[in-house]
């Protein structure tokens, strides 16, 4: 049996891309799903889905960019399914622009979802987590996490942080048995790349990304990572295209 099998797993930015091939990677390996996102008709459609495939899901319209509807979202996790095994902090925008340019309400778009929406996950899940003395985190970082391009300064600051909550998290939290992951993809051919405005910037990244890989290859990663044995914590996992340079 799947070590998968009866997780309850809450994903946020389960609407598409990464978050919607986890969700329906993770139901068909009996994982029992609570799917976030702010646009109601992908949640209803996802749902679905994965219960006329025989999996179970449940949904909550939620902003991570608000604390409230976090902990709420936690909470719901916990009123129908008892305990939160996992947690995917995926919701991510990816606005790149050159710092010049004064894109100030997209830098702090970008700060509010990708840096302050993963900490309100975190905080939502980690009593219920603590008190069992069991549990899991997974963040999305990203190759730019790791690397700063011209024009994804903001973005990559974003999830430079990423990487610094986890291994900070790692260390406060190991004594409670929580394991936490680090998945930093390169390109994934999801609708990421729609929300840049910069129209000096957007051709060469649409172009890029057509050596993108399919959102199932980072869906697998995460997957693996739930399917270790509890003493097993995969702590991070880089995932680029095999033609990508950077
Ligand atoms: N695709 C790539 O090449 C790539 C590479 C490296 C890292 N990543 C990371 O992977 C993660 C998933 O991205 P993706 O590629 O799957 O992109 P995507 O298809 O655009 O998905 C992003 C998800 O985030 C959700 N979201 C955005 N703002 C939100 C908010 N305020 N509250 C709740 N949900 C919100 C969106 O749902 P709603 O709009 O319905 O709320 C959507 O479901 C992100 O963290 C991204 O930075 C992606």
């Amino acid at each position: 049996m799947s070590n998968i099998q009866g997780k309850v797993v809450v994903i946020t930015g389960a609407s598409s891309g990464i978050g919607e091939a986890t969700a329906k990677k993770l139901a068909s390996k009996g994982a029992k799903l609570v799917l976030a996102a702010r646009r109601l008709d992908r949640l209803e459609q996802l749902q679905k889905e994965i219960q006329d495939s025989g999996g179970v899901a449940i949904y909550q319209v939620t902003d991570v960019t608000s604390n409230e509807q976090m902990e709420a979202l936690a909470q719901l996790a916990l009123t129908q399914f008892g305990k939160i095994d996992v947690l995917v902090n995926n919701a991510g925008i990816m606005p790149h622009s050159l710092l010049y340019k004064k894109h100030i309400d997209e830098w702090n778009q970008m700060i509010d979802v990708n840096i302050k929406g993963v900490l309100y996950g975190i905080a939502a899940v980690l009593p219920s987590m603590r008190e069992r003395k069991e549990g899991h985190v997974i963040n999305l970082s990203s190759v730019a996490g790791h690397v700063v391009g011209a024009g994804s300064t903001v973005y990559a600051g974003t999830k430079f942080a990423v990487r610094a909550i986890s291994e900070g998290l790692r260390k406060e939290e190991l004594g409670n048995n929580i394991r936490v992951t680090i998945i930093s993809p390169g390109a994934v051919a999801t609708e990421l790349p729609n929300s840049i405005t910069d129209m000096d910037l957007k051709p060469g990244i649409l172009e890029a990304y057509k050596g993108a890989i399919d959102a199932e290859s980072i869906a697998s990663a995460i997957a693996f990572a739930i399917e270790q044995p509890s003493n097993v914590a995969i702590n991070e996992m880089l995932i680029r295209p095999t033609h990508q340079e950077r």
